[in-house]
């Protein structure tokens, strides 16, 4: 649907989208907060020098879309579009009563209870990587992304396949998943190339990845479904739970579909705000003392569990702002359905509305100096004046993550198992730039040096 006009929002002309569609592909972060510093934190721009959009970090506006009126804002057409045809029809790119079946059926692997059981598969995740960990600790200087990417990989896709699951597997289906996301974003970024990717067979390459990635779950769904017994993982509940309303299970063609969309949205993500995690506290490392002390006040000689992660209450508040200062997800994209209208600015049918996470978390209104790092901003006090949408890592609304539980819990894990160990020094001498694509992530290697506490 082509946008009429909007009214009231403050704009970036036609001719400045325009030049800086180049840095925009680049570094667009720095753009979209130069535009935020000049003209507030609602703009209109020209997104490719060409499309309309509404960028705002705003909470009340955030809110508005996510959550008051998010009927009326579904995913973009050209994320669903793009996303569709390499990742299936599923929870993260449908709307309306399909969505909402299917988040009904998969919220019940993500409750407590369900994720207190999930627990010890990530906890023997986490004691093998820490064995190769130490190896690489005791060698000097770590690279922490690297680390992260192994560890995340295996605690999402066990606790979502099952601890059978074969690494070797999952890291092949892990290395299509990115290079399939990788072509995504270069048809998102450039849609002007779409006639050479068909020409130059490049559609059929990442569709025959897409293909193998596909039977090694097919493989392995066939053969969970042989199996006898229950076992904790989500895969097992997927398959053995019925939908409410007619008592059926999912089809195996759902199955797979569903579990490839929750690995591919919980695996670089959480390895994302993983490595910021340990970025931030390796140039911070006073936290560390604080962190290892209530770890040690909490879990003493006592074993992890569920409860006693929720404890970690200095801790929490560190991850709480290493994702304000770093969301991985920088941005998200909605597009309006009907007119509309939100304080006194118009937003006409098929407007891209753009949710700027990055800039709420980093709006001077709501937080004071927000590019200095200080956890203290989450401790229950302060963070009961925080406006509910200033902080949206996991985005707003019906559609906030479904695994943001399952995300910290193993964000802590190996935290608390890291920290309790080492003194971490930060190797990088410069300021570690933002590369932002889909996601945010660090521009280079993040060196770090572990030394046994
Ligand atoms: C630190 C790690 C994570 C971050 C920062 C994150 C962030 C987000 C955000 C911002 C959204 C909202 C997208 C939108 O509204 O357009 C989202 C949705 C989603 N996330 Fe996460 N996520 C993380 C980890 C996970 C994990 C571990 C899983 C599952 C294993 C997961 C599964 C999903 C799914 C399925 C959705 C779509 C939900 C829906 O549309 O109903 N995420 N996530």
């Amino acid at each position: 649907m082509k946008a009429s006009k909007t009214t009231n929002i403050p704009k970036i002309s036609f001719t400045e989208s325009f030049i800086d569609t180049k840095e925009m592909v680049k570094n667009p972060v720095e753009i979209f907060e130069k535009y935020r510093k000049r003209l507030g934190p609602t703009f209109e721009f020209r997104f490719g020098g060409l499309r309309k959009t509404i960028v705002t970090a705003d909470p009340e506006f955030l809110k508005y879309v996510l959550k008051d009126n998010n009927d009326n804002y579904t995913k973009s057409h050209i994320q669903v579009k793009r996303f569709v045809e390499f990742q299936g029809v599923g929870l993260t790119n449908t709307h309306g009563d399909y969505w909402l079946r299917q988040r009904k059926l998969l919220s019940m692997g993500f409750t407590r209870s369900r994720l207190s059981e999930i627990l010890p598969i990530q906890l023997k995740v986490l004691n093998d990587f820490m064995i190769s960990f130490d190896q690489a600790a005791e060698k000097g200087k770590v690279d922490i992304h690297h680390e992260m990417v192994k560890f995340t990989l295996l605690s999402v896709g066990k606790s979502l396949f099952g601890s059978q699951m074969k690494e070797d597997e999952l890291e092949k289906f892990a290395d299509a998943i990115a290079e399939i996301q990788r072509f995504i974003v270069k048809k998102v970024v450039q849609p002007y190339l779409m006639p050479w990717y068909a020409i130059s067979g490049q559609n059929r390459k990442y569709q025959n990845i897409r293909l193998e990635a596909d039977q090694i779950i097919k493989n392995y769904v066939n053969k969970r479904r042989m199996e006898e017994g229950e076992s904790s993982d989500i895969l097992d509940l997927i398959l053995n739970t019925p939908y409410k309303d007619t008592g059926e299970l999912m089809s195996d063609e759902k199955v797979m579909t569903e579990i490839l969309q929750l690995l591919v949205a919980g695996n670089e993500t959480s390895t994302t705000a993983s490595t910021w995690t340990f970025y931030i506290l390796a140039k911070y490392p006073e936290h560390t003392d604080k962190i290892r002390e209530e770890i040690e006040r909490v879990f003493g000689n006592e074993k992890v569990n569920y409860n006693r992660l929720h404890q970690l209450e200095y801790t929490i508040c560190v991850l709480n702002e290493a994702m304000r200062v770093y969301p991985p997800f920088w941005m998200i994209d909605r597009e309006a359905i009907k007119d509309d209208e939100f304080n006194g600015f118009k937003i006409p049918a098929g407007t891209t509305v753009v949710p700027y996470i990055y800039g709420a978390h980093h709006n001077e209104e709501f937080w004071e100096n927000p590019e200095v790092f200080d956890p203290s901003r989450f401790e229950a006090k302060k963070n009961s004046e925080v406006h509910p949408f200033a902080h949206i890592p996991f985005g707003g609304g019906p559609r906030v993550c479904i695994g943001q539980n399952m995300a910290k819990m193993q964000i802590l894990l190996v935290m608390s198992a890291v920290i309790r160990k080492y003194h971490l020094t930060l190797i990088n001498k410069e300021e570690m730039g933002l590369h932002a694509m889909m996601l945010l992530k660090p521009e280079g290697p993040i060196f770090i040096e572990f030394k046994k506490v």
